[in-house]
């Protein structure tokens, strides 16, 4: 078991505990009845984290209100929170009520932001599921749901009062998802700490495994790098971009691939393409490169552009990146595994558009 406090701004939360730790789902229902006493509870999961038995894990037999979405990225919009809403009406539920979020970044995102937007703002405890969530989604503050339009077009900064991670609960855990979801945890290492990139390049075939201490391990190390940058730029004002790595490239990717490709499947192949401008720009090597590409290939995600996704509409979607400056977003990138390249203290740098546009074509 292993235990970690993120400070976020006082007139939120104050600060909260992350846990960490193997097939303790069973023990963490008593640990937020100590927390938070006995007021309200709302549990929020998706049809199959319910089915893989975890919710019958969590509360065993107790009388709780759950809400069980339909799983996927189509049940993260408005219809379904405001069913989410109402059903917490009808449970006469109160201002003092927890909002406890089982499941991956799809039930985190929306429960969070249930738990943000209901009576103006009750608590959220976080028990994250999959790969993507236990490294990223359930820790940072970010809630909201997607418009038919575009991705988190409703959202709030909502910090969570307690996150647990029983890294037992990904046993279950669809392989591809379970793979995407780990590339999360190549680019903190890349941006952030060497040495946990080597700890993954040397414990690939256990990750893959699932091993649970190894597990742990790479869990404590996101939940410990993501913590930091978000204590220090809550709202993403400059260093917490840096989490972008790989994303700019990555989203345009997704985005094109028509949701084909999974997030961290197209953050791979994004992670590739910030290293390729690196190598144009000086600031790496291909040696680097390579050790980089052999991690996300042991991995088994995709690591090349797939071929029917042309470069104007790669590049027409990347202008509407929805962090651009008339029409053309900066790049996280780095100039060593673990540390990012800073230009006058920005975080993310001006890359020329016809350099994106030949690393695009050679990606
Ligand atoms: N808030 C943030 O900071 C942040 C960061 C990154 C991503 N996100 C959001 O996270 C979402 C993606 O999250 P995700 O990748 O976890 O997807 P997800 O929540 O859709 O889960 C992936 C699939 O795995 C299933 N599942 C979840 N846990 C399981 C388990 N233990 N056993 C068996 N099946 C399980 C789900 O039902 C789903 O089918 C996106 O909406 C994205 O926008 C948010
Ligand atoms: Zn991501």
């Amino acid at each position: 078991m292993q235990e970690l406090t993120v400070k976020v701004p006082a007139e939120k939360a104050g600060e909260y505990r992350i846990e960490i730790g193997t097939d303790i789902l069973g023990s963490v229902w008593a640990k937020i009845e100590s927390q938070f006493g006995s007021v309200g509870k709302f549990v929020i999961t998706d049809a199959n984290v319910a089915k893989a038995g975890h919710l019958d894990k969590l509360f065993s037999g107790r009388d709780i209100p759950i809400y069980v979405i339909s799983p996927g990225e189509s049940s993260k919009n408005m219809n379904t929170l405001v069913s989410i809403i109402e059903a917490m009406e009808n449970a006469y539920l109160a201002r003092d009520t927890v909002v406890i979020a089982l499941g991956g970044g799809v039930v985190g995102d929306i429960a969070g932001f249930a738990a943000a937007v209901f009576k103006r703002g009750v608590k959220v405890v976080q028990i994250p599921t999959t790969t993507l969530a236990q490294a990223d989604s359930a820790i940072g503050g970010k809630t909201g749901v997607d418009s038919s339009l575009s991705k988190n077009a409703f959202g709030a900064f909502w910090h969570p009062s307690a996150v647990y991670i029983d890294v037992a609960t990904l046993k279950t855990l669809d392989d591809r998802q379970y793979r995407a979801g780990l590339v999360e945890s190549v680019k903190h290492a890349l941006v952030a700490d060497e040495k946990f990139f080597e700890f993954l390049e040397s414990n690939l075939d256990a990750i893959l495994r699932r091993q649970a201490d190894i597990l742990e391990q790479v869990a404590y190390q996101n939940c410990r790098i993501k913590a930091q940058v978000v204590e220090a730029d809550p709202t993403e004002k400059n260093r917490r971009r840096m989490l972008n790595y790989g994303h700019t490239i990555g989203h345009a990717i997704e985005w094109g691939s028509g949701f084909e490709l999974l997030h961290g499947e197209a953050v791979a192949i994004g992670i590739i393409a910030a290293g390729m401008i690196e190598i144009e720009m000086g600031l790496g090597d291909s040696k680097r490169l390579e050790r980089v590409r052999k991690v996300l290939g042991e991995l088994g995600v995709p690591v090349k552009k797939p071929a029917n996704i042309s470069k104007s509409i790669l590049i027409d979607i990347i202008r509407r990146d929805k962090k651009s400056i008339n029409k053309w977003p900066r790049f996280v990138l780095i100039d060593r595994i673990g540390n990012v390249h800073r230009r006058e203290g920005q975080w993310a740098v001006e890359v020329k558009q016809d350099m994106v546009e030949k690393v695009l074509g050679k990606l």
